[in-house]
């Protein structure tokens, strides 16, 4: 079968063994599968080993094959995959053994895969299946960063920079529906402008205005950070005293300076936020399918044009999801 896989420091389209099934794993054929900012980084982290590994972490598709011992899905069930493995219950951080399919374990980016069937669900009726190729680690990211970690509630004001982000762009419908107010900045004027359309967003700032000034008089509760060492001290500057800030990625760099002084003066309450469990994951399945949410999907790639979709998401330009189809 065709894969797309990372290989002595280079992503390329390879044909591999196909993987058979065992015990309570099944096989899925995959439909859609859709791009992370994680796959982009992947290159730097496993360097340049021999090893071939599957990249991709969001999938869709139909079971082809089940296990002996599987329970809860069979041959034609259409599922969705949870990236997030070996991470079944609610709690603090993930546990020691906690996994992301896509590098090591194989990914999406493949026509078939195979994982346990606890990692699998039910593709929600609403999503096509574009929709559903993209969904989960974003959802489950945005989902656990907003409402476990952020604790989020309806008469809350959110500021979360960078509309434009797969998982951000998740967490302002997300936000929306639940009644709180959002602000939230780009850095374009017409993305800007759509990510009104697409996301109904209450305030919208460029990135490069002053947004202290901008902001005025409102009053920030919570700030969810994942563009890291660009705009973090300005996130935080925007956050009333007291409120909470919720950091779960760096797109720009990881590594920042910041006043601590002005951190204790504030009793400012900081929550790093990873992922999500398989419990927070049937939360949120529940709460789309009962608010009709969908993810806001950018572009789609044909497979065998992958390479363009990493192309493209590595420009940044993008609102939403970019996924690709079988
Ligand atoms: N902890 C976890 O479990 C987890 C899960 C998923 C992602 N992440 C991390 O979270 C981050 C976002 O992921 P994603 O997949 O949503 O990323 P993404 O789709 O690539 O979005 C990143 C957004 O950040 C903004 N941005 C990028 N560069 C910027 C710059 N130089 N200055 C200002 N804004 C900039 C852009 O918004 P505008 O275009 O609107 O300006 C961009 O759309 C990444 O660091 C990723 O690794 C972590």
């Amino acid at each position: 079968m065709k894969a797309y896989v990372v290989q002595n420091g280079e992503y390329k389209m390879k044909e591999v063994e196909e993987p058979s099934v065992e015990g309570n794993e099944v096989k899925v054929q995959l439909k859609t599968a859709g791009l992370n900012h994680r796959d982009l980084m992947i290159k730097q982290r496993v360097g340049t080993t021999e090893t071939p590994y599957i990249l991709g972490s969001d999938g869709a598709g139909v079971v082809v094959e089940a296990g002996v011992d599987c329970s809860r899905f069979a041959v034609g069930d259409e599922v969705i995959i949870n990236p997030g493995l070996n991470w079944y219950e609610k709690s603090e951080a993930p546990p020691e053994n906690f996994e992301i399919a896509g590098v090591p374990y194989p990914g999406t980016f493949a026509e078939k895969m195979v994982i346990s069937e606890d990692f699998v669900e039910k593709k929600p009726s609403h999503f096509s299946w574009s929709e559903a190729g993209v969904f989960t680690l974003s959802g489950l990211t945005g989902y656990r960063a907003l409402f476990t970690q952020g604790k989020i509630k309806e008469s809350d004001t959110l500021f979360i920079p960078g509309a434009g982000g797969g998982v951000n762009s998740f967490i302002i419908l997300l936000a929306k529906e639940i009644g709180a107010k959002v602000i939230t900045t780009s850095r374009d004027k017409q993305k800007l402008k759509q990510a009104q359309e697409k996301l109904g967003y209450d305030v919208g700032i460029l990135t490069e205005d002053n947004w202290v000034e901008k902001l005025g008089d409102e009053t920030v509760d919570l700030v969810i950070e994942s563009i890291g060492g660009k705009t973090f001290n300005r996130s935080l500057e925007v956050l009333k005293k007291g409120g909470r800030i919720v950091t779960y990625g760096s797109s720009t760099n990881d590594e920042i300076t910041f006043d601590l002084r002005k951190f204790f003066y504030g009793q400012y309450r900081m929550t790093g936020s990873t992922m999500g469990s398989r419990e927070e994951l049937h939360e949120l399945l529940s709460f789309v399918e009962q608010h009709d949410i969908k993810p806001v999907i950018d572009k789609q790639f044909a497979f065998s044009n992958i390479d363009k979709a990493f192309d493209y998401l590595g420009k940044q330009n993008q609102l939403g999801k970019v996924a690709v189809s079988f």
